[in-house]
């Protein structure tokens, strides 16, 4: 995920930027940079690679304002030209998030007579700020911002004079003395200040030497309270949550919309997916699709066979990728490789296995040119930042906003889905950021379930069609990070054998929201609650019926069937995380695991 640094003072602003910035590079980049005016002009350093590399070909640089950058490539590749900052006359801007109307923008500024260098949607930001310059920066970034749908933190350097703004992208303000700051997270800059403004969606600072103004996008001035942090480096890190992995928990509603935002539109109903260029002939030859990957990724597999046979009509065998390399019978025409890391090698050799019987490859991934992007016929990004937690989470919620956008696009392209339908969904898709919030703001009733069963040896997760899949991430997420026996299963699937283990010490996790399985889940819950087991039901908010035959129910905003799994989803990852709180487990590096797993 992108960085932001910026400094407004008395020092030399080169040295306080690199630094800023290498206290960003946790949170992943490919490309660096900094713009700091010199007195004379701005004069702009930028490359692909670490920071320490671009900072050993800095020159002595005397200005004392600028603006820095780390750059975790979304909209073109991680090169010296699509870093930023990005500029346009003697104007430099700095951008984190995603400008969704970037083509439409940059279409009109082309018009005007502005020409591009890059391939990002920064670009466009830079030129449309110049291009309502009228010797005012503040007003011109105002208007260039009332343009713009997305999301973003921006910061824009003009002279002397710097312009910061947000909109759900974080922005914070270090107060010092006779100079400020702006950063993407506290940490970056906590050496130089503990005075820090917290920046709201839709608010502009003007900062300089010795003072910050803010104002909202109608340009009214905003009253802001300064808060004091106390924490220590490590903690800053987190931003005050006590792990990563409590934290990218809480990040899923940026990440979510960061999935899916610039690849839909309602008013069309039509999914963007630009670089797959695939048309409804060749989409309709395809009859078979076949998923790999491992784990957390696996599972996100399963969801999307049960998507793409649901919204497409077509058929998706999932493959365990250790599993398949060793297969004899040709995979479907497409191949479906899922990864986070994108350096898995059991994926990568099943996805050499798959390329060899010749058909096409997509690769769903979160990291910017590993490894299995540069095999693949197709590269679908996550865009879920980077991921610190060896336990995948929020990386997982954006892979199965991926497969429901592929899902939807494959099915519109072979007309098996109505663009009236696809309107709905992308209806439906657009409030699950807000619902995930939800259930993050009621999470203290998770913590209380996890406290009454942490002290258990063996849990059983239960769902069907789309919560199985569910249901086998929450008991992964369990075992993983508290080392409790955990199993996943189709909820009808239990008769058939494990039943036997059900007793009064084995709690039973239902995914019990609404949809077709409804009913039949509820018989299930009565198998088991037949014989003695705690049941924790996750149901919907207004299910009064589940409380009769459950021990605990865990609301989640009632959703679309298809879509409610990622509610449920939020609901598993914070009980694991809970439960194994309560067992001083060493949740961000749990035992015997890694986050890249690059062996065999
Ligand atoms: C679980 C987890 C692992 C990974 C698996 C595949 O939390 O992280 O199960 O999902 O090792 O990793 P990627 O997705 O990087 O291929």
């Amino acid at each position: 995920m992108c960085g932001i640094a910026g400094y407004n003072g008395k020092q030399k602003a080169a040295p306080i930027l690199i630094d800023s910035l290498k206290r960003l590079e946790y949170r992943g980049y490919d490309s660096a940079g900094i713009a700091v005016f010199d007195n004379t002009s701005i004069k702009v350093y930028k490359d692909k690679g670490k920071i320490a590399e671009l900072e050993k070909g800095l020159p002595d640089i005397t200005g004392s304002v600028g603006i820095g950058h780390t750059r975790w490539a979304t909209h073109g590749r991680p090169d010296k030209v699509n870093a930023h900052p990005h500029t346009s006359g003697d104007i430099a801007v700095v951008h984190n998030g995603i400008i969704e109307n970037y083509q439409t923008l940059k279409e009109r500024l082309v018009h005007s007579g502005y020409t591009f260098v890059s391939e990002t949607d920064t670009e466009v930001l830079a030129h449309l700020i110049n291009h309502y310059y009228r010797n005012n920066l503040k007003e011109a970034v105002m208007s260039a911002l009332k343009d713009v749908t997305g999301s973003y933190a921006v910061a824009v350097l003009r002279g002397t004079e710097m312009v910061a703004a947000r909109k759900d992208s974080p922005l914070v303000v270090g107060l010092g003395s006779g100079e400020n700051f702006i950063a993407s997270d506290i940490p970056a800059v906590l050496k130089y200040t503990r005075n820090f403004i917290l920046m709201d969606n839709m608010e502009l600072a003007c900062v300089y030497p010795d003072e910050v103004l803010f104002f909202d996008i109608n340009n009214k001035p905003v009253e802001k309270a300064v808060t004091i942090i106390d924490w220590d480096m490590e903690a800053a890190e987190k931003s005050g949550y006590d792990h990563f992995m409590l934290k990218e928990i809480h990040e899923q509603p940026v990440s979510i919309h960061g999935a899916f935002a610039g690849r839909i539109s309602e008013l069309e109903g039509n999914i963007i997916f630009e670089d797959m260029g695939l048309s409804g002939e060749q989409v309709k030859e395809i009859s078979r699709i076949s998923v790999i990957a491992c784990g957390t990724s696996l599972n996100a597999g399963l969801f999307g066979k049960y998507l793409f046979e649901h919204l497409a009509g077509i058929h998706v065998d999932v493959e365990i990728a250790s599993e398949f390399r060793y297969a004899h019978s040709p995979p479907g025409s497409l191949v479906i490789a899922i990864s986070q890391s994108g350096e898995t090698a059991d994926t990568l050799a099943a996805l050499r296995q798959a390329k060899s019987y010749g058909s096409g490859t997509i690769a769903v991934t979160n990291v910017i040119g590993g490894t299995i992007t540069r095999e693949v016929d197709c590269v679908v990004y996550t865009r879920s930042g980077p991921e610190i937690g060896v336990a995948a989470t929020k990386t997982f919620t954006s892979q199965l906003i991926v497969l429901y956008l592929l899902a939807l696009y494959f099915g519109k392209l072979n007309g098996k889905i109505s663009t009236d339908k696809i309107k709905r969904m992308i209806s439906s898709l657009k409030k699950i950021p807000a619902q995930v919030t939800r259930i993050l703001e009621n999470r203290e009733v998770v913590r209380e379930c996890a406290e009454n069963f942490a002290s258990s040896n063996d849990f059983f997760f239960i769902g069907r069609t789309f919560n199985y899949p569910i249901a086998l991430e929450g008991a992964l997420k369990l075992k993983e990070i508290s080392y409790i026996h955990a199993e996943g299963y189709a909820a009808g699937e239990l008769k058939h054998g494990p039943l036997a283990l059900i007793s009064g010490k084995t709690p039973v996790v239902a995914i019990a929201t609404r949809g077709l399985t409804y009913d039949k889940v509820v018989s299930n819950i009565k198998e088991v609650k037949a014989r003695d087991a705690p049941v924790i039901a996750i149901a919907d908010e207004n299910d009064i019926e589940i409380e009769k035959y459950v021990d605990m129910v865990i609301r989640v905003p009632a959703a679309d069937e298809i879509l409610s799994p990622l509610l449920s989803t939020v609901v598993v990852q914070l009980l694991s995380y809970y439960v194994a709180r309560e067992r001083n487990c060493s949740i961000d590096q749990p035992r015997n695991l890694a986050k890249s797993v690059t062996v065999e």
